[in-house]
């Protein structure tokens, strides 16, 4: 049996000239854990080119999505980006990826702090409604340079907060706080220093960062990534693992070519 399950390309969304999504047809037999992440790619001369994406759909949904960079002279996104409804896609048919619930010791608060493309293992644990019910509150927080490469987690933010289920779940416990780093917005600067500075908290109307009570999931650029885990491991949170459950959690965004 191939490692990969062929899907169909049912829709693609560009919202920048360096950011578009995807949707595609997805094998019934292909399961996985809401944040996780699996190899993806297209067929080139004759073999998979593949990188991995996290899944941005939710594993309750029918149809899988991806949320991608594009990059002119990337092997894989130069091509991925031209993909068109009806096209073919390689999808590999094991998931895997560490920013799941249960690596995560039990909290009152979720942070999922993402930039850029890693916003998309959150897009998809966002409409988890088990993440609800595990904690009181869940902060979704995108850092972005430029305002335009919001605008894929708006529309999903916006969506779900008018889905009759989701609206519901969400009303009391989900804050979105989008920031832009290169030009004016209502919330500026990186993440790392809206947390030290305590104006996320500030901003959001809630109390700082607490080992007691937050649980961190982060996923974006290798930079953001490492002042982050220094930040946290400063502050005597520990990493969590599948076999040992920790205060935070950690993915890179994946895509790069
Ligand atoms: P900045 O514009 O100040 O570099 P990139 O496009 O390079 O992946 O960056 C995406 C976002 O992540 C940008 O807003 C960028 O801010 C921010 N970022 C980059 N490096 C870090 C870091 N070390 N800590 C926090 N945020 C970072």
């Amino acid at each position: 049996m191939s490692a990969f399950n062929q899907e169909t390309i049912l829709s693609v969304q560009h919202w920048t000239d360096t950011l578009f999504s995807f949707t595609a047809t997805r094998s019934p037999s292909f399961r996985f854990q809401n944040g996780q992440f699996a190899m993806i790619g297209l067929e080139v001369d004759g073999r998979p080119l593949l990188r991995a994406y996290s899944m941005a759909s939710a594993n309750h949904e029918e149809e899988l999505e991806f949320f991608s960079i594009k990059v002119a002279d990337g092997p894989l996104t130069s091509r991925l980006q031209k993909i068109k409804e009806g096209d073919k896609i390689l999808v590999g048919r094991k998931a895997t990826g560490t920013l799941v619930a249960d690596n995560l010791l039990p909290g009152k608060r979720l942070l999922l702090l993402s930039t850029g493309t890693g916003l998309a293992p959150f897009a998809s644990l966002i409409k988890d409604p088990d993440i609800y019910e595990r904690f009181e509150t869940v902060v979704l927080v995108h850092g972005c340079r430029q305002v335009s490469e919001l605008a894929y987690g708006e529309r999903l933010v916006d969506k779900l907060a008018k889905d009759e289920l989701f609206g519901e779940l969400m009303k009391d416990k989900f804050i979105y706080y989008p920031t832009v780093t290169r030009e004016p917005f209502r919330n500026r600067g990186r993440i790392t220093d809206l947390i030290t500075s305590e104006q996320l908290f500030n901003d959001s109307g809630m109390p700082p960062l607490d080992i007691a009570t937050d649980r961190i999931m982060m996923c974006g650029s290798p930079h953001m990534l490492e002042d982050l885990k220094v930040l946290l491991e400063t502050r005597d949170f520990t990493e969590g693992s599948h076999n040992t459950p920790g205060h935070f959690v950690i993915e890179k965004a994946f895509v790069e070519r």
